[in-house]
Order: C-alpha cells, then sequence, then structure tokens
C-alpha cells in the first residue's frame, strides 16, 4: 500500500493458482471436486454454474475465507495473500450512517494506524469518485439505491488498495444497464492492476471478463479460460445456453473430463506447504485504535437512530413511572416500615436495572453478524468490538439507573440514606446492569438473528425472578433452587441492595409485627457486606463477557474446515 495519493494508481496484481481443490459438508456430500486453475495478475475472472453449483464456496476458498478439505491455493506462490478485498452478496454495512462517514470508519479500521485524518478524507473522497458516487456523499447507505449501495459495499474494499478482489454476485438484481456500469468499474480496477474474482449467474458479464471459470452442477470444473475459448469448448454461439449444454451429459463427469483431455498443460503452479489462511491483513490496526473506532461508529449510529434511542432511555422511565405508580411512599420509615413491601421495592429495582441491560445486549451482536463477519476478516479483533459495545451502551444504563434510584429516593419509595449509601445502592444497580448487559451481549452472539434473540428473553428472565430470593426466601426453596440461586446475577443485586437498604435493621427494630418473622425466613441474606455482592457482580460481567468472545470466535468463518 502506498502512502502517495493519485486518482488510479497501479495496483499490484497478484496471480493465483489453486492446486486440486475439494471441499465436502457436514453431511459427507462433496460440493467441489479436483477444482484447478490459475489466475494471471490484473484478470477480471467470472465463475459461473448452475444455482448449488459452488461458486460461492470456490469463491470462498480462492480468497481464504474457507479452508478447502483438499487442495491449495497459493497468491503469486506464497500462502498468504496480502491485502485482499472480499465483498459478500448481501450488502452488509450499516444503513444509518451517510455514505461517507461509512467509509471514513471502514477507513480507520482497515488503514494503518499512521494515517491522518486528511489523508483518510483524501482517500475517502477518492474511491467515492473512483466508484461515481461522490454526489451520494451525504445520502445515508439505507437510502442508496441497490446499484449504489453494491458499489458502496465495493468502495469499502477498495479503500486499503487490495491486490484481489473477490465478489460474490455483485450484479444479482441490479437492472441491466447498471449491471454493465458495474462490470466497468471492476474492469477498470482489473485494468490498473488488480485481479478481480466474481461470481455471477448474468452471462452477459462474462463479455466483459477475461477468463471463466464453468462448474458443473455437481461442483466439477468444466472449463477455466477466456470467453471465446468457453464458446468453442462447447460448441456455442452465445454462453447463454451453457447451463443447457451441462445438463446434456449423463455422466457427471463428462464435460471435466473432456476438458481435461484438451486442457494445454498449464504451469504447475509453485505451492508453499500449507494454504494457510490468507485473509488476514498485512498490517493491522492497534486493538486500542480499533475499539476508539468502534466506539465512536456505536456512538452515531445510535444517536442518529432516534426512535431507537428514545426506545432505550424511555422504556425505562415508563418503568420507573409505573415504580411510582405501583409502591405507595413511607414503606421504609423507620417507626412503621411495611416490611412486605420493601421487599417488593428492593426485587422490582434490582430487576430493573437486570431488565434494562439485557434489553441493551439483546439484540446489539445478532443483528450485525454480517457486518462483524466481514469486519475479522478485515482484521477486526473481538475484544475491541465486544468492549466497543460495553463503552457505549454501559454510559446509557448509568444514566437509566441513577433516574431510577434518584427519582424513586426523592419520591420517598427508598430509605433516606444519602452520600456513601446511596452510591452504594448505585454502585450495585450499575453492576447488576452491567451484568445482564454482558449475559445479554452473550445470548445475542450465540442466536442467529433478532427472532431467535426476542425468543430467549423470557427463558432469561423467569429465574432471575424465580431464583432471586424475593418471590421466596432462599432458605425456604427446594435444594435445586437454592442452588440455582447462586447463578442469578439479580440474586446478589436484590442482597446488595438490601444490605446498603439496612432492611435486617429495619426489619427486627422497626416496630412492625410482620419484620421479625420475615426477617427470620430471609436467613442471613442480607448480613454479607455489599463489596462481597459486588464481586460476585463483576465476576458475572467478565465470565459473560468471556463467554460472548468465545462464542463469536468458535463462529469465526476462517475456523470451518
Ligand atoms: N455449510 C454448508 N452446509 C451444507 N451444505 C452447504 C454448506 N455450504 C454450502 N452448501 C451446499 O453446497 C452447495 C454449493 O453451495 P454454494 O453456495 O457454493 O453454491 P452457489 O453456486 O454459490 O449457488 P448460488 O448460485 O445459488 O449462490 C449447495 O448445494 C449448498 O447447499
Ligand atoms: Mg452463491
Amino acid at each position: 500500500m502506498t502512502t502517495e495519493q493519485t486518482t488510479s494508481p497501479p495496483r499490484a496484481g497478484v496471480g493465483i493458482a489453486a492446486q486440486g481443490l475439494g471441499q465436502s459438508v457436514r453431511s459427507g456430500r462433496q460440493i467441489l471436486t479436483d477444482i484447478s486453475l490459475s489466475i494471471a495478475p490484473g484478470e477480471l475472472v467470472a465463475i459461473i454454474g448452475a444455482s448449488g453449483a459452488g461458486k460461492t464456496t470456490l469463491l470462498e476458498i480462492l480468497a481464504g475465507v474457507q479452508r478447502p478439505a483438499a487442495g491449495t491455493v497459493t497468491y503469486d506462490g506464497s500462502a498468504a495473500a496480502g491485502t485482499i478485498g472480499v465483498v459478500p452478496q448481501d450488502d452488509i454495512i450499516h444503513r444509518e450512517l451517510p455514505l461517507a462517514r461509512t467509509l471514513r470508519y471502514a477507513a480507520r479500521l482497515r488503514l494503518p494506524s499512521s494515517t491522518g485524518p486528511a489523508e483518510i478524507s483524501d482517500r475517502v473522497a477518492e474511491v467515492l469518485a473512483e466508484l461515481r458516487l461522490t454526489d451520494r456523499a451525504a445520502t445515508p447507505v439505507g437510502l442508496l439505491s441497490g446499484g449504489e449501495r453494491k458499489r458502496a459495499s465495493i468502495a469499502v474494499e477498495l479503500l486499503t488498495r487490495p491486490g484481489v478482489f473477490f465478489l460474490d454476485e455483485p450484479t444479482s438484481g441490479l437492472d441491466p444497464a447498471i449491471a454493465v456500469e458495474l462490470l466497468r468499474v471492476l474492469r477498470a480496477l482489473a485494468d490498473t492492476g488488480a485481479t478481480v474474482v466474481l461470481t455471477t449467474h448474468q452471462i452477459t458479464d462474462v463479455d466483459h471478463c477475461d477468463r471463466v471459470v464453468v462448474l458443473t452442477r455437481q461442483g466439477r470444473l468444466a472449463f477455466t479460460g477466456t470467453p471465446a475459448a468457453a464458446r468453442d469448448f462447447f460448441g456455442l454461439r452465445s454462453l447463454v445456453e451453457v447451463h443447457l449444454r451441462l445438463d446434456e451429459v449423463t455422466q457427471p463427469a463428462e464435460w471435466p473430463d473432456r476438458f481435461a483431455e484438451q486442457r494445454p498443460a498449464e504451469q504447475p503452479p509453485r505451492t508453499t506447504d500449507d494454504a494457510d489462511v490468507a485473509a488476514t491483513p498485512a498490517r493491522r490496526v492497534g486493538r486500542l485504535r480499533q475499539w476508539a473506532v468502534l466506539t465512536a461508529r456505536n456512538t452515531e449510529i445510535v444517536a442518529r437512530n432516534r426512535l431507537t434511542l428514545a426506545i432505550l432511555l424511555g422504556s425505562p422511565l415508563m418503568v420507573l413511572g409505573m415504580f411510582a405508580l405501583l409502591f405507595r411512599p413511607g414503606a421504609f420509615e423507620p417507626t412503621r416500615p411495611s416490611p412486605t413491601v420493601t421487599v417488593m421495592i428492593l426485587f422490582w429495582i434490582a430487576f430493573g436495572g437486570f431488565f434494562f441491560g439485557l434489553t441493551y445486549g439483546l439484540l446489539q451482536i445478532c443483528t450485525e453478524l454480517p457486518i462483524l463477519r466481514r469486519e475479522r476478516l478485515a482484521g477486526v479483533r473481538l475484544i475491541p468490538y465486544l468492549l466497543a459495545k460495553v463503552a457505549v451502551l454501559l454510559p446509557l444504563l448509568a444514566l437509566v439507573d441513577l433516574a431510577l434510584l434518584g427519582v424513586l429516593r426523592g419520591m420517598d419509595r427508598l430509605p433516606p440514606v444519602g452520600g456513601a449509601d446511596f452510591a452504594a445502592l448505585y454502585a450495585t444497580l450499575l453492576l447488576s446492569s452491567a451484568a445482564a448487559l454482558a449475559l445479554g451481549l452473550l445470548c445475542s452472539a450465540a442466536v442467529s438473528d433478532a427472532a431467535q434473540a426476542t425468543l430467549m428473553l423470557p427463558m432469561l428472565c423467569f429465574p432471575q425472578v424465580l431464583f432471586v430470593g424475593a418471590i421466596l426466601p432462599v432458605p425456604a426453596m427446594a435444594v435445586g433452587g437454592q442452588c440455582l440461586s447462586y447463578a442469578m446475577s439479580n440474586r446478589w443485586a436484590f442482597e446488595g441492595l438490601g444490605h446498603t437498604a439496612g432492611v435486617e435493621r429495619l426489619w427486627r427494630d422497626g416496630g412492625s409485627p410482620l419484620g421479625p418473622p420475615l426477617l427470620a425466613t430471609y436467613g442471613d441474606s442480607f448480613s454479607r457486606p455489599v463489596w462481597v455482592d459486588w464481586l460476585v457482580l463483576g465476576g458475572f460481567v467478565l465470565l459473560f463477557l468471556g463467554a460472548a468472545w468465545a462464542v463469536l470466535l468458535r463462529r469465526d468463518p476462517r475456523r470451518a474446515s
């Protein structure tokens, strides 16, 4: 990557050699068989074949996104490709931000840390010009047309001037004129030296390419060479009928065999020992910078999405309103307390903090898994990614929790604690929210979409109501329930709040006949020093975040064989 900025600088194109590639899926079915081909630097290549033939699979193996079950891929004879760009089929960039903002964030995540703001602006402007998107710079990505959004998705990868581009069905769903326009852009990229490989169902796209790779329905190589040679080989005037030709034969290996017989002896590609994952960019942006960029982007996305922000802040306020309506003042009055009401107030405050944290986290990751996957390929690390979520959501939770306690205290629904005790109540509630946020992020990392995440909500909430020790005191639970109660973050929050609120003293000495027997049923629930509860809650935060990290790591596409 050069730091010098000119409009269309020559790229160092990369030659790709694939030798004996095979891929099978878990059921044992072979989806690609013995594919060998070579692609010269600066070539524009189309992979065609019927739906399910294995085009995407081949593209991902060539790009180093998937590991092949057999065979090797080398880039200019080496196992590592340097900077490559992978443009997936779906439009996967955040829709909320204006295009230029999106590209700025993408550039800050992808370009070396030494790249200054002015240089980043220049690079973004260049890429916008190169893809003829300059006049769309201020438009939110979600409002771009399909063709513009495709180009925007390519623009993201263009920022780093990769030597190789892989695009999965870039022309699908585009009107023919826009598809041609896009092909021209890709042609221009190849002409400046980049190697460009795409899959397509639009046979007319092939006319713009230097090379066409034809796969049979069974995932075998029926042809690789120039489009003209392909027409000769299949005896066709236009490749539009190539699928019919492929389907004419009865033996799946017939076309591949015919091709192998007449195939000119290609230079056997030089291979190195291991076809290691190649999609890792040569130079990584540091973790701290990644965290800062992702935090800034998350903040901007939240801030621009007014309705989401209104829901995030509004629903806790509604809950607060309900609490104010439900609980009458003075339950903690030292001379005549209402012990049963105090239990409920403390429990519902704890549950509120838990619920807000959980719902803040639950949709964060599952709604952007494809984006995360793409950014992982661009070098984004999981720990900065997770901590950038926390960095944006925790301050909002802090605000909400403070409002909850402050207003209830002001309205005499809490004991008249001041200073240090109020701070201790607040610390307990915020830690409880943080643990729930981490639990929400964990579940969000584990499911596939928002619907599944929403379905998990009751399953996550019920035990945090039942096994907390408020509806039924812990000593009164069956043994199984008592054991389970230790795993409920809400239990520790409830008991911590109860300790700071002084319920033991209040119930013992408060003069209510209900107090002493109630206290007896609770055993020593509230006698533990509050810092123990804080430690446990902090442990939950770390545990859930660690688990979220492990789950995301397991889902990493590059681990798949
Ligand atoms: N992870 C997987 N598990 C099981 N089967 C898979 C998996 N990935 C791909 N396949 C199967 O492998 C075959 C090739 O899939 P691939 O997505 O590469 O096809 P394609 O040529 O890109 O199809 P399309 O044109 O519809 O995009 C398909 O039959 C698909 O169902
Ligand atoms: Mg596909």
